[in-house]
């Protein structure tokens, strides 16, 4: 359900909240998120899987404000996590340490040993020197590290290549047929403990068919793992659940759980799943002010205060972001380059997008920002990084300061050795 919506006076709304009052209080850029929207996403994802006991571990990397995490957190969310900072944010914002899943390829001895410490559901092994790391790790503390085995089914997502994870040429997982091997490996060490399998292959996915496969792949190893006498006691599907962001028709949670009920039916393994994008991609948005249009001879240009370093998705991925204006117009519209103020050719939202006239001052709303969003925003150009909000029905707080000039520069300093004059030398 979507919670950014036009009044009756064609002023957009975030919720109740009018975005002109929220760019007027916190200024632009800015993030505003939907509470609604994120309850009701992860609400009808438990709705779909229930009937068999799982367990939704965010994936946290699509938006780890502490706000939307904490709701997340409340609503009974686990959290998959890809960092000690991860680990750290999570903890904080009240994710069990029992509902947290560690995945990636480089977990560092440092970060393995916290997250040991923390009492994590599992780690999600990713390499056999990960196993071996993690083992030194676990033996050091003297508390057996709970494994998934991360592997690679092979499956072709048919997603942006920067995004698909599970083709055997990605450096993600261990090939699915080095399972067995792995399994021994992990049950000859009294320092690890197998506790399940899983799989990620790749974000965005808008049909059934690839998920299904990797899911297959996985139980088929999960019964050879069995009947060689090794627990397995999740399996984990990995995140991966697309939207909505041009007309794509993803298929809904529901049918989603329904296939993934019908394979579990009767299996005794627990079902992890991660999703990110799904749960928060439709519940934010990026607020921008029209600094100013820029016809040229050749294209229209429409120069907004939100830059690729705000939201870099459309830079690298070519990315599709609807871009609403806050005050509906019904004059007829022309094609817009929308652009950001960065000095690079690739600080472009859209080209050519259909937009109604727009004039300094304007607002505008960039779609479907809720993922991957803020937290891929950099500070480049030393443009401070935007203010989060958090919508509540009628109600709006920032959950994150825009970053000051203070922020951009903390840390830095000159070297020791200016003090001294070259003359001395
Ligand atoms: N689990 C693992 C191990 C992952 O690597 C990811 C995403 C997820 C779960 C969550 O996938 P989701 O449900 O959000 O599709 N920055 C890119 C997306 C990168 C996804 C990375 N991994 C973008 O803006 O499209």
């Amino acid at each position: 359900m979507f919670h950014f919506a036009y009044d009756e006076d064609g002023q957009l709304r975030a919720e109740e909240v009018l975005l002109e009052t929220i760019a007027a209080r916190v200024g632009t850029p800015c993030y505003v998120y939907s509470t609604a929207t994120i309850e009701r996403h992860y609400r009808v994802y438990e709705e779909a899987l229930n009937g068999h006991p799982h367990l939704i571990c965010y994936a946290m990397k699509a938006n780890s404000c502490g706000a939307v995490l904490s709701l997340l957190a409340k609503k009974g969310a686990g959290a998959d996590i890809v960092s000690e900072g991860e680990l750290h944010r999570s903890l904080r914002a009240g994710v069990p340490a029992d509902k947290i899943v560690f995945s990636g390829v480089g977990k560092t001895g440092g970060e393995l040993e916290a997250a040991l410490r923390a009492g994590i559901l599992a780690f999600n092994v990713e390499s056999e020197a990960e196993l071996d790391e993690l083992s030194a790790v676990a033996l050091g503390l003297g508390s057996p590290a709970p494994v998934s085995l991360r592997v690679n089914p092979d499956v072709d997502p048919a997603t942006h290549p920067y995004i698909a994870t599970g083709l055997s040429e990605s450096k993600f997982g261990v090939p699915i047929t080095d399972g067995p091997r792995l399994a021994r490996r992990v049950a000859e060490d009294p320092s690890l403990r197998l506790v399940g399998i899983d799989c990620h292959i790749g974000s965005q996915i808008v049909t059934l068919p690839p998920l299904m496969e990797a899911l297959d792949s996985v139980l088929v190893l999960a019964d050879e793992l069995r009947a060689s006498g090794h627990p397995v006691e999740h399996v984990d599907v990995g995140g991966g659940l697309g939207i909505p962001y041009e007309g794509e028709a993803p298929p809904h949670p529901s049918e989603f759980g329904a296939a993934v009920r019908a394979r579990m039916s009767g299996r005794p393994e627990k079902v992890i799943v991660e999703p990110g994008r799904v749960i928060v991609g439709n519940a934010g948005i990026l607020l921008s002010r029209v600094v100013h249009p820029k016809p040229t001879p050749s294209r229209r240009f429409l120069v907004i205060d939100a830059a690729m370093n705000d939201l870099l998705r459309p830079a690298l991925y070519q990315a599709f972001h609807d871009i609403w204006p806050v005050r509906r117009s019904e004059a007829a519209r022309d094609p817009y380059d929308v652009v950001g103020p960065v000095c690079e050719s690739g600080d472009t939202f859209a080209k050519g997008r259909a937009l109604p006239p727009l004039v300094r001052g304007d607002l505008v709303a960039l779609m479907s920002a809720g993922a991957y969003g803020f937290v891929m925003s950099s500070a480049y150009n030393s443009r401070p990084r935007p203010a989060e909000v958090l919508v509540s029905g009628d109600r709006f707080a920032v959950v994150r300061d825009r970053e000051s000039i203070e922020d951009l520069i903390r840390g830095e300093r000159l070297p020791p050795w200016w003090d001294d004059s070259e003359e001395q030398r």
